[in-house]
Formats: C-alpha cells, sequence, structure tokens
C-alpha cells in the first residue's frame, strides 16, 4: 500500500532539472467554452484571460523561462469588428495592469508581431509595458499579437535583405543565423514545448521557425478549462518523450 502511494506520488511529480526552456501556447476554444455556457463569445476571452494569467503564474513558479502565447493572430482581424475590439481592449487591460497583477511575480512582458497595423495607442502601451518590465528576472512571456509566423520570416528577410543592400552582407553570409536574428523572439531559445487546447491539431502558423524540434501536446480542454494541473500534465508528457533532434 505505502510503496504504491509513494510510487503515485513520484509519477506526479515534474522533473524540474528537464523543464522545456521555452513554452508556447495556442490558447484554443474561448468560443466553443462561451457557446456551452450560453454566454457571448467575448465571455470566453475573458474567462481564457484569466485562466492566463494562472498559467503564467504557475510556468514562473516551476521555473520556465520562457513562454509564448498567442492572443491574436494576422488572420483574426477577420472577425467580426466587435469581437476584434473586445480582444484589443481586453489585451490593453491585460498590459496596462500587468505591472499591478505580475509585479510580484516578477514576469518581464514583450509583444512578437508586426505592430504597424495596431492602434497608436496599443504601440504606445506595448513599449511602456516592455519598458516598466525588462529588469525583470522572472519568466519572459511573450504575447504574439498580431502575429504571424509567416509575416516574421518576411520580416527577416526584409531585414537581410536590407543589410545585403547596404553593403553590410553577402548573401553567401546568411545562414540560420541571421534568419534568427530577424525574427520577433531573437536571441530566444526555440519552443520546447508546444501545447494547443481545444482539440484541434494545427499550427495555425505559430511560431513556424521556433518550433521545428518541438515537442506538441494536443489537449481537449477548451483554453478557459485549462488549469495549472493540466500544465503540469504536459511538462510531464514532454518529459516522458524522447527528444532526438534528428539524431538516433
Ligand atoms: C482562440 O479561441 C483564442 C483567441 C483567438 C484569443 C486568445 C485570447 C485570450 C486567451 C485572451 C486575451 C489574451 C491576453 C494576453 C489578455 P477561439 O475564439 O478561436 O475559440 P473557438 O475556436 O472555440 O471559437
Amino acid at each position: 500500500m505505502l510503496f504504491k502511494a509513494l510510487k503515485k506520488n513520484k509519477e506526479r511529480d515534474i522533473d524540474l532539472e528537464n523543464l522545456p526552456k521555452h513554452i508556447g501556447v495556442i490558447m484554443d476554444g474561448n468560443g466553443r467554452w462561451a457557446k456551452k455556457r450560453g454566454l457571448p463569445r467575448s465571455a470566453g476571452h475573458k474567462a481564457g484571460a484569466e485562466s492566463l494569467k494562472k498559467i503564467v503564474t504557475e510556468a514562473n513558479n516551476l521555473g520556465v523561462k520562457y513562454i509564448t502565447v498567442y492572443a491574436f493572430s494576422t488572420e483574426n482581424w477577420k472577425r467580426p469588428k466587435a469581437e476584434v475590439d473586445y480582444l484589443m481592449d481586453l489585451l490593453m487591460d491585460y498590459l496596462i495592469n500587468a505591472e499591478k497583477t505580475l509585479a510580484g511575480e516578477n514576469v518581464r512582458i514583450r509583444a512578437i508581431g508586426s505592430r504597424k497595423e495596431l492602434s497608436e495607442e496599443m504601440r504606445k502601451q506595448i513599449k511602456k509595458t516592455e519598458e516598466l518590465t525588462k529588469d525583470r528576472s522572472g519568466i519572459v512571456m511573450n504575447i504574439a499579437l498580431n502575429y504571424g509566423g509567416r509575416e516574421e520570416l518576411v520580416h527577416s528577410a526584409k531585414k537581410i535583405a536590407e543589410a545585403v543592400r547596404n553593403g553590410k552582407m553577402a548573401p553567401e553570409d546568411i545562414t540560420e543565423k541571421e534568419i534568427e536574428d530577424g525574427l520577433y523572439t531573437a536571441g530566444q531559445p526555440d519552443v520546447d514545448l508546444l501545447i494547443r487546447t481545444s482539440g484541434e491539431q494545427r499550427l495555425s502558423n505559430f511560431m513556424l521557425w521556433q518550433v521545428s524540434y518541438a515537442e506538441m501536446v494536443f489537449v481537449h480542454k477548451l483554453w478557459p478549462d485549462f488549469k495549472p494541473k493540466d500544465l503540469i500534465e504536459c511538462i510531464k508528457i514532454y518529459q516522458g518523450r524522447g527528444r532526438r533532434f534528428g539524431g538516433i
């Protein structure tokens, strides 16, 4: 009996020495969560934002160094204007309150994605939040906002082309490093663990370069139902996988 209990406890544990350094999250299913409850989609996004706070706190407490969350894709502009406006308001609130809500937790906040399509107000707030949190030593939280993996690669290619045009670089000098340096996540490690909720099994243009060797975990729960214990489960699944990076 005792042995069984001990074993069970051990099974529940995660190996803190073998944590994913960078976790990517596709927070899917807010709309379905709301629909199931007869609520407007906005209620699902609000609940999703609450869920996110708990997950970032848990990841930070565990010692994960980077988390990137897909908050608004370059394709999400196609949604009804009221929903887009609501998501933008939610993101704005999140950035404004980041100082208060995540202050004790030492979270460094960054936004990744194309900024020129965002409102002036949002661009200013992003700068402010990034500046206010830049010296923190805890987890780095990248909020993917007006983000698309293809757009990011185009952005990187343009930077390289510009350097070549200015004679600062020759085409032969272009390596993976130059492409990486032009990504919004330059200087950060690749994604080790990618989690997508709601049962969908797609990348949806998320971090196409950075997930090249990521372990992918697809969870049936809808994002607002995803709890810190589910994050632990995903990390355990990750730790149970044999990563070979193309080797044997
Ligand atoms: C996908 O669910 C989710 C989104 C497009 C937005 C994600 C946003 C949040 C979790 C909240 C805001 C984020 C921050 C950082 C404050 P869906 O709407 O596509 O759901 P469905 O597939 O069930 O319709």
